[in-house]
This record gives C-alpha cells, structure tokens and sequence, in this order.
C-alpha cells in the first residue's frame, strides 16, 4: 500500500506592511509562521508609505524565509511548491515577495502558485478550523478591502458584495487618527470602546443603492469628523471612548446585518470571517451571539491568522497546488487582482 505523501508549501506574503513565510503542510497544519512587522516604522507617518514598505521587505525577504525553513525544520528540498501573494496589493511590495518566490522556484525546481491576498485571508479559516469546508459565507474585513463571498469551493468564489468606498479597516485606522489613537487604529478603538458607551453617539448606518450586500464606510467616517468639529466648534469635551464605541457599533450592525442576510438567502449554514478587522473583539462577539440565535456555526481565525501572514497563503496554496494550478516565471504582481480572476 503506498503512504500518501505529504504536501509541503513554502508561502510567501509581502503585500503590504508585513514581510511573512510560513510552511504549511498539507493545507492545515502551520509548521512555521515568521512575520516582520514593520508597523513601528509606518506608525511614524500616520500609515504606510509605499516606498518605505517596499525597501523594508528588500532586506528582511530572505532571512524571513529562511527562519520559516529552519523553524519548521525542512530544507527546500522537502518543500513541495512554492506560494506567493501576487494581488491585491502595493505594486512594490508585492514584487519583493514575487521576485523571490520566482527565484527560489527557479532555482529549486519547484512549482510556483501564485496566490489571491483575499484567498488567503479566506483561508486563514481552514487552519483554525480543521473540520470547515465550503461551502460557506465570509466575510473579509482588512484594511485594504471589505468583501462579502460566498466560498462554493475550495478556491471557488462568488462576491456578494464589496465596499463602494474605504475598507472598515481603513474606517477604523481614520477615526482612530481623527481621536488622536495613532496607526493602526483598529486594535486601539477595539481597546477604547470598551470603556464607551455604543449608544452615546447615533451614527449613520450606510444603505447603498445596487447590490444590498455592497457596503460604504466613508459616510460614517465623515459623521465622526463632522462631530467632533461641531463638538470643539460649541467647546465641548469629547468623550474619547464614547465616540469610539459608538462608531465601532455603527461599523458591526451594517456588518452583522449583511452577513447574515447572505447566509440566509443562500441557505447556508456556515459563516466565517477574515482579515484584520476579523480580530476585533466586539465584531465577533456580535457575529457569535447573531450566529448561536440562527443556528448557524461560526468560524473565525486567532488574531494572528487574521492579520497579514504568510500561513494563510500557505492553506490557500495548497487547495490550488491540489487543483492544478500553476504559475509561470511570468508571474507578476496585480495591485489591484480580482478574486476569481487569474
Ligand atoms: O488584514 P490586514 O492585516 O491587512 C490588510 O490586508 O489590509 O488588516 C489590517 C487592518 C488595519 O486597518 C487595522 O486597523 C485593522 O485591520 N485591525 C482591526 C483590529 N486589528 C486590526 N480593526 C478593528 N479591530 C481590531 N482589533
Ligand atoms: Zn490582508
């Protein structure tokens, strides 16, 4: 009898803030999991610069990877396929990350997969959750993108819906500028609110015409800009963490709203979230008490998975490396990839 052999994917992140390799072994298991932040250096500026990102990943790529080899004790040799972010994404960043893996699989002979940013996020569920499979709705809630989707397969996608303006990330990251939190903000609004009253402040809950699943956030983050101009304009004191509180509410009723509307209307019974803003604490306390009520079962990532990491790309990886798909030496970065498209 022949012993099915492991899949090992050496993965690859660097689409953004974070220079990140993982190796995962047959899509679930996270061997090892290197992420170098590079929040301290953006927290200088408000938020990303590009250009620095791009510079940053330059040094850090090749020690990041080889960490990930020695930590989960492999050589390239053991390594099945290589799996990189290639969209969505800062154009220099996302090159960094590319150039290597299209290097390292040169070099090694190894297959290359490129990977959708989005995928992985999704994905970040199935190591958490060793017994979720699709079909499922999630919600990915990042910094850079807010997508409603119906998971029908592995690496199989249909978009509900998306935000027609910022990410509820990038929402969080401006409030928390605009209450002098400093970047990034979610983490520190998340804190805050905890302390605020969530009905102190009535804040829009944006409905947009088209799609009922799109979602707009840049009305609200205006209605928070708007009240606290009024407030210093009458001289009054701002109550921090109630400002916080009720906009971070107003952000999760529009999410818990949509996303379970999906989940009804399709009939499933599965909902899981992801990205960034799938760490925040109330967003899924909300989503877990709205889940229990419909008997639907919820899934989330650790905040770990949730962030930018290259684990989430290694599962994703794996269900391409087992649906066939290979990349080229052609392969190159896509800031602004679809999901769905290759
Ligand atoms: O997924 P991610 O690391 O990067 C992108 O792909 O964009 O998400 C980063 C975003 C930032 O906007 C950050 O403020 C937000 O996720 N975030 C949070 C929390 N932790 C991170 N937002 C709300 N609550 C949190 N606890
Ligand atoms: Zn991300």
């Amino acid at each position: 009898m022949s012993v099915k052999e492991d899949i090992l994917i050496l993965a690859i992140e660097s689409s953004c803030d974070e220079t990140a390799a993982s190796v995962v072994k047959n899509g679930r298991e996270v061997l090892s999991n290197i992420i170098s932040s590079q929040i301290e250096l953006h927290t200088l500026y408000g938020g990303v610069v590009p250009e620095i990102a791009s510079r940053k990943h330059i040094e850090k790529i090749n020690q990041v990877i080889g960490e990930a080899l020695e930590k989960a004790d492999v050589t390239l040799k053991d390594i099945t396929a290589i799996a990189v972010t290639y969209g969505p994404g800062l154009v220099g960043a996302l090159l960094v990350g590319v150039s290597a893996a299209k290097a390292i699989s040169f070099a090694s002979g190894k297959p290359l997969i490129g990977v959708h940013h989005i995928e992985g996020h999704i994905s970040a569920n199935y190591i958490e959750n060793k017994d979720l499979e699709p079909p499922f709705v999630c919600l990915v809630v990042s910094g850079g993108h807010t997508h409603l989707v119906v998971v029908k397969d592995y690496g199989v996608y249909e978009i509900l819906g998306y935000t027609r303006d910022d990410a509820a990330g990038e929402a969080f990251d401006k409030v928390a500028r605009a209450i002098g939190l400093g970047y990034p903000g979610g983490p520190k609004i998340d804190k805050l609110s905890k302390e605020g009253n969530p009905e102190a402040i009535s804040f829009p809950r944006a409905k947009v015409g088209g799609s009922g699943y799109d979602f707009s956030f840049s009305g609200l983050k205006s209605a928070v800009l708007n009240y606290l101009n009024s407030c210093e304009m009458k001289g009054l004191e701002i109550n921090k963490a109630d400002v916080a509180a009720s906009f971070q509410k107003a952000v999760i009723d529009v999410l818990v709203e949509h996303s379970l509307q999906a989940v009804k209307e399709y009939g499933l019974k599965r909902f899981a979230i992801a990205g960034g803003v799938a760490s925040n604490s109330s967003l899924r306390a909300a989503m877990k008490e709205e889940c229990a009520k419909r008997e639907i079962e919820f899934y989330y990532p650790a905040p770990v998975l949730c962030t930018d990491n290259a684990a989430m790309i290694g599962a994703a990886g794996y269900y391409e490396y087992i649906r066939g798909v290979r990349s080229g030496y052609d392969l190159n970065a896509v800031p602004n990839l679809r999901l769905g498209e290759r």
